[in-house]
Formats: structure tokens, sequence, C-alpha cells
């Protein structure tokens, strides 16, 4: 199964497939327009996992200030989780990162969300910080989380 899925980067043809797959994962979305935004800054790269019928299961949002990167998004479809889908979109990730002489990659995580962050640990990303009350919808703290590279 996860050989069937390639990681490329996306464009401005995938924002909506992007948009929905967004609003099924999250209870606090970003709109349609956040990843316009993203699509034109030059210092973001979104990556798109695409199955064998051309299908998007998730996507990567990755955006660099000079050295620091930080994972802004990341989501993968509820019926195609678990078969390693969000590991290959953190893998390109971080290659991408790599390549582009990072020092380090930061993101933030619900304190509840044990699935992302025991997928960010496994990617040697450790707890750096707390934000309090920093999500809605449900209101919640985030875990920052670093790792240098
Ligand atoms: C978090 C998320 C992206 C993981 O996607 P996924 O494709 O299912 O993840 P993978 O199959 O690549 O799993 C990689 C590792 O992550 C961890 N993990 C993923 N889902 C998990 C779960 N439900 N429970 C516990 N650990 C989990 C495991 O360590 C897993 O490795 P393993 O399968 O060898 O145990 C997905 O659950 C999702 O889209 N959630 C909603 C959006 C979200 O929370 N995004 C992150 C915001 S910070």
């Amino acid at each position: 199964m996860i050989n069937e899925i390639n990681i490329k980067p996306a464009t401005i043809d995938d924002l909506m497939p992007i948009a929905r797959i967004e609003t099924a994962c999250f209870t606090n979305p970003w709109w349609t327009v956040n990843f316009q935004i993203e699509f034109n800054n030059p210092d973001t790269e979104i990556f798109i996992a695409v199955d064998t019928h051309g299908e998007i299961a998730g996507f990567i949002c990755i955006t660099a200030v000079l050295d620091e990167f930080t994972i802004a998004d990341l989501a993968v479809l509820p019926q195609m989780r678990r078969c390693g889908i969000a590991r290959k979109l953190m893998q390109t990730a971080f290659d991408f990162a790599k390549s582009k002489n990072a020092a380090s990659v930061t993101l933030e995580v619900r304190v509840s969300n044990s699935a992302a962050i025991g997928l960010y640990e496994g990617f040697g990303f450790k707890k750096v910080g707390l934000r309090q009350n920093y999500y809605r919808n449900p209101q919640e703290d985030a875990v920052l989380m670093t790792v240098f590279l």
C-alpha cells in the first residue's frame, strides 16, 4: 500500500483537494486563502501524497525563515491513516529542509495529539516549550517541538 503512494510537490491545481483534506482532518482548519498565501510564498513548499488513481491522501506544508524551518501543516485522510503516509511526507519535508541547509525544524502540536507527537518523536523532535491556550475549538495548549539538524 505505502509503495503505491508517491510524494510530489503540490501545485496550485491541488489547492481545493488539499483544502478538503484540511477540513476533514481539523476542527479549526486553515481557510483556502491560507493555502493560497503559502502557494505564493517562495519560502514555503507543500508536498502531497498521491495514490495510484491520482487521488491526494495527505499533504505537508513546510516553510522557512532563513535556516529555521517550520512544519506548518500536516494531514492524512482518516481512511488512509496508519499505513506510513505521514512518515513518508515527513521524510520528504526533512530531506527538503536538509537540501536547503536547514539548522532546525520546529512545529506546534496539540498536547492531546499523541498520534502526531509519536510521529514527531520518531523523527527526533524534542519538546522545547508550551504555548498556553494556543488552539481553539477546543481550546488547548500547544507543545512546541524542535529538532536540530
Ligand atoms: C497525525 C497524522 C498526520 C498521522 O498520519 P498517518 O499517515 O496515520 O501516520 P503514519 O501511518 O505515517 O504513522 C507514523 C507513526 O506515527 C505514530 N502514529 C500515527 N498515528 C497514530 C495513532 N493513531 N496512535 C498512536 N501513534 C500513531 C506512530 O508512531 C506511527 O508509527 P507506527 O505506525 O510504526 O506505530 C494523522 O493522524 C492526521 O492527519 N491527524 C489529523 C491531523 C493532525 O493531527 N495533524 C498533525 C497536526 S500537528
